[in-house]
């Protein structure tokens, strides 16, 4: 089964936008392995738009990798990601032409699809752009879900109908892994800010098979992104990518890295790589948490509580808000009685040190754009 658990990789979008070529791909690859990423469960590399010549090849009707870009082809490339116990992935579109202008999918899926298995792609991310509008959405996809399946690979299906369609309700449908509930995530505050804050009532729809995909992290770009776009501006705080990285952790969301891997601070590649985190993503059931305003402060701050198998709990408590916050949470909220005879034990997510056993309330200090995130379980008290 493919997507067992939510899809961890590198994609290259964020960063270098159309200008990618085979040297950024494999060089992305192998540090990929030198640094761990494949260890901590980053398995999928996957080019995204701006990969093919602007035009099918016109005897074939296959779309052509760009000759200057990809000079050995896309066949070399899936190879030496392969070599590297990688898996590779690819990039097309639903529409006729891609968001960036290069040929689109669209009444080409079968052969697409074909061409893509013939690559040894193993991921295809499938866009949204240059739709005819007679089209029909859900259509579009239930062609290329069957398309793959019929092309004689396995290939995980991740589409990007940036939540068009009420996307939640029918894309476990037509067979796809992931799929974005969206727009575009750009490297600042706000946007995951305010992409987190979109998520709460769609998280119930993702599961096991097909997870909710809230867009390739940010995390680790510090304003180093693609160029001439909002991608390329701001950047974020340590603490704003510690607290991206944790509200996706515990959406169960993709982890799709979208930095430059060569480039990884040791504190971002330590915060990607956190195993408490990749456990609380990760986990077998990706149960949505519960989430919690805290109405006393106007900065709209929120306390997650989210079951994980094996009897265990995950916390994290997010400070949206310019100043420091004692971020207070009652547990009876989350179903703890004072009454039950049990204490909810945590340790720090982020530390492996332990925090303290609480029965009735907790009020934990964040600072301003950080989080804390506790892993724990309950106990007699
Ligand atoms: C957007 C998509 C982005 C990226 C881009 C490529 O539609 O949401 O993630 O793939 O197209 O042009």
């Amino acid at each position: 089964m493919l997507a067992k658990t939510p899809p961890m990789g590198w994609n290259s979008w964020n960063t270098f936008g159309l200008n990618i070529n085979e040297e950024v791909v494999v060089e992305t690859a192998k540090e990929f392995v030198r640094l761990g990423l494949d260890k901590a469960g980053y398995k999928y590399i996957v080019i995204d738009d701006g990969w093919s010549e602007l035009d099918r090849d016109p005897v074939s009707g296959k779309i052509v990798p760009d000759h200057v870009k990809f000079p050995n082809g896309m066949k070399s490339v899936s190879d030496k990601v392969h070599e590297l116990g990688l898996k590779f992935g690819m990039y097309s579109c639903a529409g006729t032409r891609t968001c960036g202008d290069y040929p689109g999918s669209f009444d080409h899926e079968f052969l697409d699809a074909r061409t893509f298995a013939e690559y040894g792609c193993d991921y295809l991310k499938y866009d949204f752009c240059y739709m005819p509008r007679t089209a029909n959405g859900p259509l579009m996809y239930r062609r290329m879900g069957l398309a793959l399946k019929a092309s004689g690979r396995e290939i995980l299906f991740s589409a990007c109908s940036w939540g068009r369609d009420e996307v939640h309700k029918w894309i476990r449908s037509v067979g796809a892994h992931m799929y974005r509930t969206t727009g575009d995530i750009n490297d600042s505050f706000e946007s995951f800010r305010d992409i987190a804050f979109s998520q709460q009532d769609l998280l119930g729809y993702s599961a096991p098979g097909c997870f909710n995909d809230t867009d390739m992290l940010t995390v680790g770009m510090f304003g180093n992104g693609l160029v001439g776009t909002e991608l390329g501006h701001g950047g974020c705080t340590d603490a704003e990518y510690r607290s991206q990285f944790a509200l996706w952790c515990l959406f169960s969301a993709p982890l799709i890295l979208g930095c430059d891997i060569r480039k990884l601070s040791p504190e971002m590649l330590a915060l990607v790589t956190n195993k408490n985190l990749i456990r609380i993503d990760q986990d077998e059931e990706a149960r949505p948490p519960i989430e919690q305003h805290v109405s006393l402060t106007s900065a709209k701050n929120r306390v997650y509580f989210k079951h994980l198998s094996g009897g265990e709990y995950a916390m994290g408590f997010f400070n949206f808000g310019e100043h420091e916050h004692r971020i207070r949470t009652n547990l009876t909220d989350f179903g703890l009685s004072a009454s039950s005879g049990l204490k909810l034990t945590l340790k720090d997510a982020f530390t492996d040190e332990p925090f303290g056993s609480f029965t009735e309330y907790m009020n934990v200090p964040v600072a301003p754009h950080d989080c804390r995130v506790f892993i724990g379980r309950l106990e007699n008290v």
